[in-house]
């Protein structure tokens, strides 16, 4: 028998943002896993050590799993998964028009691999999910020699691999004791607390968490507005906060909205859970519309600052939803810039990460100062550090107004002022 018969033989299908980040981490861990996805042109990509997007380290972790050869990709599902032990399921699960998740991906797969399935294998289902899919993919796949279990994701764009590999938590939701302990002994070289549960209160945990951290920054922007609106200061106010333990310092910054691929997603999905179960969901609606109010406060904020005249020009610092990611995904940057654009103001976006126009009418410019050239205003979006490199009295210079509306408060307000610029921030106003 070869070395790699010795490891754990691990399927992960899907190689996105979920997929790609367990497979090449799973590998590190010494585990031998085949990755598998229908995109042809993605799997070429992978086999050449490339990662289809943009994630820090994940390209070199990548390619050290198929020097190892511990990784390796295929387009065969059926026969990567027929010499597995485990088969962990990381497709995408988006939102259906009702906000509620389309499970297609998870049907066809399951239907796709059940014959294939070693006898005793375990299906560890990664995708974010509704409570009660693991029992619902349990009947698709009528193996009663294979348990199916649930282990949700946790990701964090822009820091994925170091959130794999350092866990607050890992949660693995099974039925049997057996299954729970062969899941946990996957992570067993990772330091962290193993919290096991059943699969209904594990995917329910994941969506718990989501819409709760959601929950949090709405209340965080709305403490943001009143602040704005009323001279407070919210750095210091937040602060305040975060120094009671019961409420801890995470997650309190202001900013200009939540997005990104699971906040959005997963708020309305749990809404659609609710709803479904008689419960109320009244608090979550009230969130996701806040979250709605906050891209549109900001937008007045840029026009209220012009006035009523169209045809002004918006620089746009940062289009990803947050810095780190190349994800537009439900962006705040995209909301605002429709409401921009259907005011009549020309934008013009740079990111670090985003190459192409993501919105019609939105023109794109190679470097800030290219987006800044004659702008009316200069409008922060996304916490990209490397904004904090420029030259802020030559971009001032160059620009036909004054105006630097920072909402995510990257930078330092003095050296704004001092730069020549009017100056609003995110949970301060104008200053
Ligand atoms: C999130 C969850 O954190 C992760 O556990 C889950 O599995 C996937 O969804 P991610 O989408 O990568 O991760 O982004 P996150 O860092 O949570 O940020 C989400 C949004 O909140 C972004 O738009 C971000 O800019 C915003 N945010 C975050 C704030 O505005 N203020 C903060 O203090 C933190």
């Amino acid at each position: 028998m070869s070395a790699r018969r010795n490891k754990t033989q691990i399927t992960v299908i899907g190689c996105g943002y979920v997929g790609l980040t367990t497979a090449s981490c799973l590998a590190d861990l010494g585990h031998s896993v085949v990755g598998v996805d229908a995109s042809l042109e993605r799997l070429n990509l992978l086999e050449v050590g490339k990662a289809p997007f943009f994630e820090p380290g994940l390209d070199d972790l990548v390619n050290s799993g198929l020097n190892s050869g511990n990784l390796k990709f295929t387009k065969n599902l059926e026969h990567a998964v027929s010499e597995s032990q485990f088969v962990f399921l990381c497709v995408p699960t988006p939102s259906l028009e009702n906000g509620s998740a389309d499970l297609s991906i998870i049907y066809s797969v399951s239907k796709e691999m059940k014959d294939a399935l070693p006898s005793g294998s375990v299906v560890v289902i990664k995708s974010t999910v509704p409570v009660g899919t693991s029992s619902q993919v349990s009947d698709w796949i009528s193996r009663p020699d294979v348990e199916v279990v649930s282990n949700p994701e946790f990701l964090q764009a822009g820091r994925a691999i170091s959130a794999f590999q350092n866990p607050d938590r890992i949660v693995i939701g099974a039925r049997t004791a057996d299954a729970k302990e062969r899941v946990s002994n996957l992570y067993t070289n990772l330091n962290s607390k193993i919290l096991c549960t059943d699969p209904s209160s594990a995917e329910l945990i994941k969506y718990a968490s989501n819409t709760y951290l959601a929950s949090r920054l709405t209340f965080v922007n709305t403490i943001a507005e009143l602040c704005e609106k009323t001279q407070g200061d919210a750095t210091t106010v937040l602060q305040g906060m975060g120094l009671d333990k019961r409420i801890g310092e995470a997650f309190l910054q202001p900013g200009p909205g939540w997005g990104g691929s699971c906040f959005p997603k997963d708020t309305q999905a749990l809404i659609a859970v609710a709803s479904e179960a008689g419960s109320d969901s009244a608090f979550l609606n009230a969130v996701l519309e806040s979250n709605e109010d906050r891209f549109t406060q900001i937008a007045k904020v840029v026009t209220q600052s012009l006035g009523d005249d169209s045809g002004k020009k918006i620089a746009m610092l940062g289009l990803a939803f947050k810095a780190g990611t190349d994800d537009i995904r439900e962006s705040p940057s995209l909301k605002i810039a429709s409401l921009l654009l259907e005011s009549g103001m020309k934008v013009v976006g740079y990111d670090p990460q985003v190459n192409m126009a993501p919105l019609q009418g939105l023109e794109m410019a190679d470097s800030p100062e290219e987006a800044a050239k004659e702008a009316d205003v200069l409008l922060v979006l996304t916490e990209w550090k490397g904004f904090l490199g420029l030259d802020l009295p030559k971009l001032y210079k160059s620009m036909t107004g004054n105006l630097f509306i920072d909402t995510r408060n990257v930078f330092d307000k003095k050296d704004l002022v001092d730069a020549g610029f009017s100056v609003w921030r995110a949970g301060e106003g104008w200053i």
